[in-house]
């Protein structure tokens, strides 16, 4: 069976219930249909039906017109190792170039690409030609070290014109680059380091995110003294703040000392169309984080063609997505998408919050953002701000410059969507609920802005050529109102390419042999709407776990906690929140007795601390109890569906029979 073994069906009925109720619609307003690139939902069924009637043909036609290749391909699909896919494995490009140099020519090259905003409101810009010599410079800077193509580069930067300039650096020069988010701590990196086998790590002094410091550099330098870093030669530091460091002299650099002198040009290597242009850890339902290995062309063409098609980019807008380049979201839509397409966009240092929470309809109303691409826990949080403190309320703010929103990462709540698109769109802009992972590199079922009628808290439709479907565990397609596992049936450009270091669980994971081992597996549960066929996702079937927007799985957080020496068992589970999505609740079993009062509350924050400095304060439990034991089946699995319930403190209905230590489940509830 695929999925969750001992999830029960009822626990996510009351959301799918409200989901399947939801019957209001909102066209996309006239004027923006009339100036879409894909104008109306004709348009969207012609470019459906050219896939289904050419699909390779669909694909190279626009591989084609959207890249500029070094060497052209004569290779389409190549499936004969399915899964894994190759596209248009003959070309050769370079993604840099496809982002930067192509703006020279075409009239771009004076135009604002980057507007970087920092922490403290501070603003400066560079333009597509001042990007293109700073990346130049950079790569020159890396390939003086010795760094060359393939070799795999960790990023751990803030968000900075730099660490953009970083990824594309890598690129020029073939090089693999891994981002780490700048909150995963030391041991995460770490482990990153090794796995890629990087040879060196960019990072900054500091990161500076709501008024406080975090000290990049010292984190690397612990990641790089708990050892087994071997293959790293140089750490590369980018001096955001000045404050001090730490400094090898062997290996240490700064970034500034290394491009001083640098020529502002820079040869880019030309690498295949499947060569890979990233590694992004990401969270899986068993054991450590995955490497997500993304190809250089069928990526590209994918972040280019949703920018197009799920954003209708155009010359004049002005585009921020507030996603970290260190989720996939930064790389493709902030890095990647945008500046292949020449987008004039805002990057953000800060929080939603910091120094209030108006500050992202202040940066609207300030830079006339017209495209605003957000997380919905993001605007949850801003919901509640707002009530707390009307002057944070979007009201208070010119946003007329709006035209398009998006949200990303997990499912809208209709109540969320509905103020999204009252308050900030103005009842004016379509919103794009994009669906998408990871692994599928892009959007894969999101609204098109200038054609497809929205419902909130539905992603609608895939896009043209994503062959999304509801199957049942044996692959049977299932009828539209009935829930199930949602798969993509065809490989498509920007597809996940392969776990680094780990073809089998590659295989295992998305290419599961119970669904004829060639369709993709999401890991999603979905539901289509009976009439319309919409999609809606209904979660996770795996044991990933959803927080603000960030991918947890309850595994790594487990063999956290029992890696802390005091602790014998643990068990992870999510809990519904209203503004995360999910909250973290840690069942724990100590190898002494059995703690209580202020003793366990003593424990329990020693435990939160140690997870958060274990993976990063994103994955910090919310809440843990103890217990003597856990709720085990006579074959010993824990019965996490319970700690489900339990978690949510609601009465346990469920069968219990096949649980060996019924009393436990009176203590859990008791615990807290
Ligand atoms: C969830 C983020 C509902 C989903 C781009 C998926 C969503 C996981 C949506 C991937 C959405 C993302 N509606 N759920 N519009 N977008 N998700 O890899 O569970 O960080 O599998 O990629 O986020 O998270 P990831």
């Amino acid at each position: 069976m695929v999925g969750k073994q001992d999830t029960e069906p009822e626990e996510n009925m009351s959301d799918i219930e409200s989901f399947k109720q939801e019957q209001r619609v909102f066209d996309p307003p006239a004027d923006f249909v009339a100036n879409a690139a894909i104008s109306g939902m004709d348009a969207y069924r012609a470019m459906c039906a050219e896939a289904e009637e050419d699909y390779e043909g669909f694909w190279a036609r626009l591989a084609q017109q959207n890249i500029q290749w070094t060497k052209p391909f004569t290779k389409r699909l190549d499936a004969s190792n399915a899964p894994f896919y190759k596209w248009f494995e003959d070309g050769e490009l370079n993604v840099a170039t496809n982002c930067l140099d192509r703006h020279l020519t075409n009239g771009n090259a004076d135009k604002t690409a980057l507007i970087f905003e920092s922490d403290d409101a501070k603003v400066s810009s560079v333009t597509y030609r001042e990007l293109y010599e700073r990346v130049c410079k950079f790569a020159n800077g890396l390939k003086s070290l010795g760094v060359q193509k393939g070799d795999r580069v960790v990023i751990y930067m803030p968000m900075s014109i730099e660490g953009i300039s970083a990824m594309l650096a890598c690129a020029r020069i073939g090089a693999t680059h891994s981002v780490v988010f700048g909150g995963f701590s030391a041991k995460s990196l770490q482990e990153r380091i090794i796995d890629a086998g990087a040879v060196a790590v960019l990072t900054a002094d500091y990161q500076v995110r709501g008024g406080r410091q975090l000290p990049l550099k010292a984190i690397v330098d612990e990641a790089l003294d708990m050892g087994g870093c071997d293959t790293i030669r140089k750490v590369i530091v980018y001096q955001r703040t000045g404050a001090d460091v730490n400094f090898n002299k062997d290996r240490d650099l700064w970034l500034h000392d290394l491009v001083d002198g640098q020529k502002a040009e820079c040869e880019p290597v030309p690498v295949g169309a499947e060569h890979p242009l990233f590694i992004l850890y990401t969270s899986g339902s068993t054991g450590k984080p995955k490497g997500v290995q993304h190809s250089s062309g069928g990526y590209l063409l994918w972040s280019m063609l949703t920018m197009k098609w799920s954003f209708d980019i155009k010359p004049e807008d002005i585009y921020w997505c507030t996603a970290d380049i260190g989720w996939i979201t930064g790389h493709t839509y902030v890095t990647y998408g945008p500046l292949a397409c020449g987008a004039t966009q805002i990057v953000f240092e800060g929080v939603p919050t910091y120094p209030n929470a108006g500050r992202f309809w202040d940066m609207v109303q300030r830079h006339k953002i017209s495209i605003f691409y957000t997380a919905p826990t993001a605007i949850r949080s801003l919901i509640k701000a707002s009530e707390a403190d009307p002057k944070t309320h979007p009201r208070e703010y010119d946003l007329s410059s709006l035209r398009l929103l998006g949200s990303v990462g997990e499912p809208i709540n209709p109540e969320a969507w509905m103020w999204y698109y009252k308050n900030v769109g103005g009842e004016r802009c379509p919103i794009a609920d994009t669906f998408w992972q990871t692994e599928t590199g892009g959007h894969v079922i999101t609204p098109l802005p200038g054609a497809t009628p929205m419902v909130p808290g539905s992603c609608t439709l895939p896009l043209p050529g994503i062959a999304a479907a509801v199957v049942d565990d044996a692959g049977h397609d299932l009828p539209n109102g009935k829930g199930g596992l949602l798969v993509i049936k065809k490989p498509w450009p920007s597809m996940i390419r392969n776990i680094w270091n780990d073809p089998e669980r590659f295989t295992k994971s998305y290419f599961p042999q119970e669904l004829g081992g060639t369709t993709y597996l999401a890991g999603d549960g979905a539901i289509r709407n009976e009439e319309t066929g919409y999609f809606t996702i209904t979660g996770r079937i795996d044991d990933v776990l959803n927080i603000s927007g960030h991918r947890l799985g309850t595994a790594e957080i487990e063999s956290a906690l029992v890696a802390n020496p005091i602790v014998a068992e643990a068990a992870v589970v999510g809990k519904p929140d209203d503004t995360t999505g999910e909250s973290i609740c840690a069942f724990v079993v100590l190898k002494r007795t059995r703690p209580e009062g202020d003793d366990a509350k003593a424990i329990a924050k020693e435990l939160r601390e140690w997870v958060a400095k274990e993976i990063s304060p994103i994955a910090r439990p919310r809440e843990i109890r103890f217990g003597d034991n856990l709720p085990k089946t006579r074959s010993g699995k824990i019965m996490r569906r319970l700690l489900r319930v339990i978690a949510k403190d609601e009465e346990i209905t469920q069968d219990i029979s096949t649980l060996e230590n019924p009393a436990i489940l009176e203590q859990l509830k008791q615990a807290q």
